[in-house]
């Protein structure tokens, strides 16, 4: 298998029956995600970016064009690719527990043992350091705490890619700095690739090896790309004074806000 196409997109479009018409969503998107890259995707909101991952989950299907993952097409979800979305989607009569044991269950059920597959749930919640949360329902804790749930749930697939909807964008800035500094570190162990939808630049550089950044709509498509080729382990403190990464930063920020300046819709 060739690694640097672990997930092809040719010619991609996507337009949405709406009561006024049809409206296009992406157009021309053509991109390849190398296994194991983290790609973040960036740009104004209402560009299009949650439309391109659910494509990629296989949660919709585009108008036209194709996407690949690992040489077959996608044609549906599938538990090679875990979702988090940003409102974490959790149950809320279930426990922190028994909230990841449900995905272990429907993944692994059929081939391991109950004992086994308490091992699994128990290790993602370690993962993202909520053994003592266990027992708690969504309820019962913070906002960070549930998206730590909601990514525990998904790496607790053994997803082979791991697509993020804003997974961060509702959390307070430390908040988000803490789970951004985890997810770093559970990707470098986990080989996982990544796809993470963001309006963050800081977090789009920190955590990325290329970040897609995205024109407006109507008929949104792929503005430009940009390597982000900064060492790992990166750290945020050492990053805030590198030439190179301030470079980096400042190249999505010209791309946002000089180049897709966002036009606010005048009335016809
Ligand atoms: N199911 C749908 N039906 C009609 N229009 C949609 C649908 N989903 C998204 N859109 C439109 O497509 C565009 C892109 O939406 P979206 O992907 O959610 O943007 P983003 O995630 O970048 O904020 C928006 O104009 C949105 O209104
Ligand atoms: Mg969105």
């Amino acid at each position: 298998m060739n690694t640097s196409k672990y997930i092809e997109i040719q010619g991609v479009e996507q337009t949405f029956r709406t009561p006024k018409g049809t409206f296009p969503a992406l157009r021309n998107i053509d991109l390849n995600i190398a296994k194991g890259e983290f790609v973040a995707l960036i740009g104004h909101s209402g560009c299009g970016k949650s439309t391109l991952l659910n494509l990629i989950a296989g949660l919709t299907q585009p108008t036209n064009g194709v996407l690949l993952c690992a040489n077959r097409e996608i044609k549906g979800p599938g538990p090679e690719r875990a979702v988090v979305f940003q409102n974490h989607s959790l149950l809320p009569w279930l426990t922190c527990y028994e909230n990841i044991f449900l995905a272990v269950e429907r993944v692994f059920g059929g081939k391991e043992s109950k004992a086994q597959l308490k091992t699994r749930t128990e290790a993602a919640l370690a993962l993202v350091g909520l053994t003592p949360a266990a027992q708690k329902r969504p309820g019962e804790i913070s906002g960070g705490m549930k998206q730590r749930v909601g990514i525990a749930r998904a790496l607790s697939m053994e997803p082979q890619v791991l697509l993020m909807d804003e997974p961060f964008g509702a959390l307070d800035a430390l908040t988000r700095a803490k789970l951004q500094d985890e997810l770093l570190e559970i990707v470098a162990k986990t080989q996982a690739t990544v796809v993470m939808v963001t309006h963050d630049v800081d977090e789009a550089v920190l955590l990325s090896d290329k970040i897609v950044m995205m024109t407006n709509g109507p008929a949104a498509t792929i503005g430009e790309v940009l390597s982000v080729e900064l060492d790992r382990p990166r750290s945020r403190v050492a990053l805030a004074e590198s030439a190179q990464y301030l470079g980096y930063r400042k190249a999505v920020i010209d791309f946002l806000y000089t180049r897709q300046a966002h036009v606010e819709k005048t009335a016809a």
